[in-house]
């Protein structure tokens, strides 16, 4: 969760070259109701990464207005045995809304117990700040879903790239302990893991 504002609003002025915890805000005498508007979700994405995904984040980066307000939305698409794999998000609570298709949606606690269910259209899930979760798209058809973050920011972390394909690479000692497996396996996943960034 973000902050509360000091003000109605604050259109990020992405440009700026003060950083600040979040944007500084562009000249609110220059601010229009075109500012609070966002009109890039009509047409459906065309291109799919490796795991058969497009993602489209509308976040205070690609709608400035969200700046200070708290939230933030993503739209998720996948062809058929699309995923989006195992991620966080370190400063956002997700609500996951499905539209079309048939979606294994699942998050595990700091427990390690994992919760999860097949969702359809019309169909919520609400994912816990922090908390490692994933969508595979289960159906024979596509999926689609929306997700709402209580952040501008939620910032994601794929497990896989983090693990596998950091620049640099952690160390395979590291690795080798922490999976409890031997190097050869180590060096295969890396080889194999910066596709999924
Ligand atoms: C889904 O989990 C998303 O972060 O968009
Ligand atoms: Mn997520």
């Amino acid at each position: 969760a973000d902050p509360g504002p000091l003000q109605d609003f604050c259109v990020a002025d992405l440009n700026s070259p003060v950083l600040v915890n979040g944007f500084p805000c562009k000249n609110p005498a220059n601010v229009t109701s075109n500012d609070f508007f966002f009109d890039g979700l009509q047409k459906l994405g065309t291109v799919f990464d490796a795991l058969n995904v497009n993602l489209t984040e509308v976040d205070v980066f690609a709608f400035p207005a969200l700046n200070t307000l708290g939230m933030s939305m993503n739209r998720v698409q996948f062809h058929p045995g699309g995923e989006n794999p195992p991620h966080i998000h370190p400063r956002a609570t997700e609500l996951s809304l499905v539209t079309e298709g048939k979606l294994l949606v699942g998050w595990v606690s700091t427990a390690y117990v994992l919760n999860w269910k097949i969702l359809t259209a019309g169909q919520v899930f609400v994912i816990p700040p922090g908390l490692v979760h994933f969508q595979l798209n289960v159906g024979k058809g596509n999926a689609l879903f929306y997700a709402f973050f209580n952040s501008q920011n939620p910032g994601i972390s794929k497990l896989a790239p983090a693990l596998f394909a950091s620049t640099p690479l952690i160390p395979d000692p590291v690795l080798t302990t922490a999976f409890n497996v031997n190097k050869t396996i180590i060096d295969l996943i890396k080889s194999r893991a910066s596709v999924l960034i």
